[in-house]
């Protein structure tokens, strides 16, 4: 309720703001977070909570009146559909070059995500977080993520023998063709249900479709693993569809948090204002640059430097479609969970994942995300004008991340004599180039913050988020989200309270 005043607050229900609630609350701290999209625990009218892929409703998707999916053709036909305005779970928030997908709800990116749980190779970490000892990384603060977070692998024997990894098999084969290093990537899926799934005896998640909307089984997100530990401790609040829109220093020591409530349509109906001893930052890359770059511009928190705003990238995110030849059906049945890939960093400065493409017929159609090292970075800026941050990221920006991507596909290609798809991201496209999954950077370590997220000159302030990341982490980005945030968190414990 307005007034009132919280020892820690958290801005953001991720893995960087669900990580600072547990181990705070642990610590003997209460801890209120605050969330702008909504609880995701009450099943709609069809009894789920969640909505599939295939058949996008109102939960789909935040605040707009069409679905704008990923993937946005099918043998060339838009498959966007007209939905009702809605507080849903999957952001397609856009700037002027690239398309920034994000969760919205209790659980943050855990929500949508594909799971996909990597750890970087530890000779690369030195580019992923060059400030921080990888010793302590990789000894306590990697284990401590992966453990909680609930990471493992498909078991070998059935990813080789079920209908469902078809496409990861003809993925394989292909890397292996044209001699690419050929891995398996850890999920936070609970693949014994998953193996139920396929055996009929369970209800279908990951061989429903679900994924990008939510899944209804299966996977471990933030709900079932942090952030149930945080609530269990009975220090942990957590409001649902309030938004923070200011944080100022309070006359009394400590910080004035304004906080909207919203309605599922986006109005507000309600303005509060808490104080809070600590907040921490947790909103997302975006969530939190913007957040941070509007303050410092408009005069809340002017003693903010210059790096605030700067930094981010896109982890290098690129994808595309193969077309296989006839005898190489990639399956009706696929699950929506990845969990293999293709390594060509050292080499070609690409990781490919093998993904999905869970249409429900078959496509002959090898599809992949491509996390590259691009090493372009941009920079969020308050525009007075539109009262608005803008981005200054390009399209063009992501040649780079063609051309690296390109030393794995075209290699394919030319081995198998097959050539791209050209229908999924438009008519005759063949690069998913206009979006990211994978925002990181705009408030980073050693540069915006100190070498633990404190925001200098206001004691008291912390960023714990993948703002921290300066870009790219080699791999999907979230354990390494978490294991950093379990990294600051435990020294903030120990020196700051
Ligand atoms: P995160 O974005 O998780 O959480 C921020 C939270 O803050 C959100 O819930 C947001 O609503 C809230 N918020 C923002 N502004 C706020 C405000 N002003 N007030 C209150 N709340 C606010 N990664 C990976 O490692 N493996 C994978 O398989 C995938 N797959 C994938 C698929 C898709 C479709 C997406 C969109 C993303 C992925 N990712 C991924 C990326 C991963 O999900 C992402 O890196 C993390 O969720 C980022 O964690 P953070 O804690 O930084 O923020």
């Amino acid at each position: 309720p307005d007034g009132t005043h919280v020892p820690a607050l958290v801005v953001g229900t991720g893995y960087g703001g669900a990580v600072a609630a547990l181990r705070l609350a642990q610590a003997g701290v209460d801890v209120h977070m605050v969330e702008m999209g909504m609880a995701w625990d009450t099943p709609g009218p069809d009894g789920k909570i969640f909505c599939t892929t295939t058949q996008p409703d109102h939960r789909s998707t935040w605040l707009r009146t069409r679905t704008k999916q990923p993937l946005s053709n099918f043998l060339g036909f838009p498959i966007d559909r007209d939905i009702p305005r809605y507080t849903g779970i999957l952001d397609a928030e856009d700037f002027a070059g690239i398309t920034v997908y994000q969760g919205r709800g209790v659980g943050g990116g855990s929500l949508v995500n594909g799971g996909i749980a990597v750890t970087p190779k530890r000779e690369n970490f030195a580019t992923v977080l060059p400030s921080v000892n990888p010793d302590e990384m990789y000894a306590t603060y990697y284990p401590r993520a992966n453990a909680t977070l609930g990471s493992g692998l498909i078991d070998p024997a059935w990813f080789e023998t079920t209908a469902c990894y078809q496409y990861g098999r003809v993925g394989r084969k292909h890397a292996q063709r044209s001699n690419f290093p050929f891995v398996f990537v850890p999920d936070v899926y609970d693949w014994d249900y998953m193996e139920a799934e396929a055996a009929g005896t369970v209800p279908r998640s990951a061989l429903a479709g679900e994924l990008l909307y939510g899944n209804n089984h299966g996977k471990k997100s933030l709900p079932k693993t942090y952030l149930a530990q945080a609530r269990a401790t009975g220090r942990v609040a957590v409001s649902a569809l309030h938004r923070v829109t200011s944080v100022a220093p309070a006359g009394s020591g400590g910080y004035a948090v304004v906080i909207e409530q919203l309605a599922t349509d986006g109005a507000v109906t309600a303005t509060k204002t808490v104080t809070a001893d600590r907040v921490f930052f947790a909103a997302g890359s975006v969530g939190t640059s913007k957040l941070l770059v509007r303050l410092k511009a408009t005069g809340v928190l002017p003693a903010l430097n210059d790096e605030v705003g700067q930094g981010w990238g896109d982890n290098g995110n690129v994808m595309c479609g193969r077309a296989n030849h006839l005898w190489d059906p990639t399956g009706s049945l696929q699950s929506t969970v990845p969990c293999c890939g293709i390594d060509n960093w050292s080499a070609g400065g690409a990781f490919a994942e093998v993904a999905p493409l869970p249409t429900g017929i078959e496509t002959w159609a090898s599809f992949y995300l491509s996390i590259t090292r691009n090493p372009n970075r941009a920079r969020f800026t308050w525009n007075a004008a539109t009262g608005k941050v803008d981005l200054n990221w390009q399209t063009a920006w992501k040649q780079p991340s063609i051309t690296m991507a390109k030393t794995i596909f075209d290699k394919i290609n030319a081995k198998e004599g097959t050539i791209y798809r050209t229908d999924l991201f438009g008519v005759y496209k063949i690069w998913g180039d206009h979006l990211t999954y994978h925002p990181l950077g705009g408030v980073v370590l050693n540069r915006a913050t100190d070498n633990y997220g404190r925001l200098p000159g206001y004691p008291g302030l912390y960023v714990i988020d993948g703002a921290l990341i300066p870009g790219n982490t080699t791999v999907n980005p979230f354990v390494t989200i978490t294991a950093l945030a379990e990294r600051n968190i435990d020294h903030i414990i120990a020196t700051d309270l």
